[in-house]
């Protein structure tokens, strides 16, 4: 379970301070599909990025499975981030030298995971995603969907309970969106918690539960 309390973040950029969340209280329990929508510059990065540990609030808490995680070490908080949680990005975020089969091996090369076995792992989850005929191939080798594909592989590869996509189909079109959409449902169905921000109504209609921004503010 993820719950955040009064959390609230201010950006400073010099003179200029930026409330980018206001007092968010959000539960989200262990095998939900959520989404989050809302207007652009609302702050829905900004609580992806703290619900999955990437940056700290200003004020305020988030509980992971009722640890609190501003109490926890920088390495604590890197291994919550490494074992608990993948996260997908519009951009994707991948490796342009390296091929699928390297991207998606890459994370458990730096968890420790043996040579033999993260190859192995890859090649499967690779499969998994349907991209079994495109181990080889450099993300420049493929669509746009499948290098979404590709980076939902790889957030897999530490198996996470809670998957984060920030706008995962907001870079393809709707017919690729559909289908990181299946694949996120059945990763839904194994049990895991997904969370994903998206513009688009129709994403958001999949998705167990829609929860609306506004100003840095999660509406009722
Ligand atoms: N690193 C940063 N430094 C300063 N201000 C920031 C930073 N990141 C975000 N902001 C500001 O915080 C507010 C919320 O930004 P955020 O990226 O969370 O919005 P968003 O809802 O994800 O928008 P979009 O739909 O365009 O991605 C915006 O006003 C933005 O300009
Ligand atoms: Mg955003």
């Amino acid at each position: 379970m993820i719950r955040t309390e009064n959390l609230t973040k201010v950006y400073r950029m010099g003179e200029v301070e930026v409330q980018a969340l206001r007092d968010v209280n959000l539960e989200i329990q262990d095998g939900e599909f959520i989404a989050i929508a809302g207007p652009s510059g609302s702050g829905k990065s900004t609580l992806l990025n703290m619900m999955g540990c990437l940056d700290k609030p200003t004020s305020g808490a988030i509980f992971i499975d009722d640890i609190d995680t501003g109490m926890l070490s920088e390495n604590k908080l890197a291994e919550i981030r490494r074992e608990k949680i993948g996260f997908i990005f519009q951009q994707f975020n991948l490796i342009h030298t390296l091929n699928a089969l390297e991207n998606v091996a890459l994370p458990m090369f730096f968890a420790g995971v043996g040579r033999e076995t993260r190859l192995k792992r890859a090649e499967e989850l690779l499969a998994k995603v349907g991209l079994e005929d495109r181990v080889d191939h450099k993300p420049s080798e493929l669509s746009g969907g499948e290098q979404q594909r590709m980076a939902i592989a790889r957030a897999l590869s530490n198996d996470p309970e809670i998957i984060i996509g920030d706008e995962p189909t907001g870079n393809v079109d709707t017919e690729a969106g559909n289908v990181i959409m299946d694949i996120l449902e059945g990763l839904n169905r194994e049990g895991r918690t997904i969370i994903v921000v998206t513009h688009d109504a129709e994403i958001a209609a999949r998705a167990g539960r829609t929860k609306r921004m506004r100003d840095g503010k999660v509406l009722d």
